[in-house]
C-alpha cells in the first residue's frame, strides 16, 4: 500500500461487492472509476476501502444504527455498558489501512465522519479540503470529503460536482 498516493473511503459493501470481495466493483464503482479516470488517478495507485467491511443488514445503515441506539437505551437502564457500533467495531481496522496515507477522498458523510471525526453536513463541507494535524499516532492529512458515487447515481444532476472534487 506505501507506494500508492491516495486512500479512497467509502461506506460499506454493497450486493456486488459483498459477492466478489472487493470494494467498489458494482455500479457506485464504476462511476467512481470515472471520476478517477477524468482526474487521471489509476485505480491501482489508490488504496480503495469502505469504513466497514461488512453489509448492514438489508443495506441499512441509518436503521441499523437506530436499532443499535434503542438497544443501548434499554441497556443503560440496566447499567449494561453499550454495545458498540459498526463504526467503532471497524475504527482499528480502518485506521490501519489508513496509516501511511496522508491523502485521503472520502464519499459521504459517514465516511467524513469516520476520517475526521466532523459530523457537519456534508454538503456543507464537500469540496473543501481538511487539514488533519498530526497527533500523537497520526502524520498530518489532507482530506477531500465529496457526496457518495450512489447518490450520484440516483441523483444525476450531481455527477459534474462529484467529479469536480475528486479532480
Ligand atoms: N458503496 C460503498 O460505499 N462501498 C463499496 O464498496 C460499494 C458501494
Amino acid at each position: 500500500l506505501a507506494g500508492k498516493g491516495v486512500c479512497i473511503i467509502g461506506e460499506a459493501p454493497g450486493e456486488q461487492e459483498e459477492k466478489v470481495g472487493r470494494p467498489f466493483v458494482g455500479p457506485s464503482g464504476s462511476e467512481l472509476d470515472m471520476a478517477l479516470r477524468m482526474a487521471g488517478i489509476k485505480r491501482r495507485e489508490a488504496h480503495i476501502t469502505n469504513v466497514l467491511l461488512c453489509r448492514p443488514p438489508g443495506n441499512k445503515l441509518k436503521d441499523f444504527l437506530r436499532r443499535i441506539s434503542k438497544v443501548n437505551k434499554e441497556r443503560a437502564k440496566d447499567d449494561k455498558p453499550p454495545i458498540p457500533t459498526p463504526m467503532e467495531c471497524c475504527a482499528p481496522r480502518l485506521e490501519e489501512e489508513m496509516a501511511g496515507f496522508r491523502h485521503f477522498i472520502t464519499l459521504g458523510k459517514t465516511e467524513m465522519t469516520a476520517v475526521t471525526g466532523q459530523t457537519a453536513s456534508i454538503m456543507a463541507v464537500r469540496g473543501g479540503m481538511a487539514e488533519l494535524e498530526a497527533t500523537e499516532r497520526t502524520p498530518p492529512r489532507k482530506v477531500m470529503p465529496t457526496v457518495h458515487p450512489a447518490f450520484v447515481l440516483r441523483m444525476p444532476r450531481w455527477k459534474h460536482v462529484f467529479r469536480n472534487d475528486i479532480f
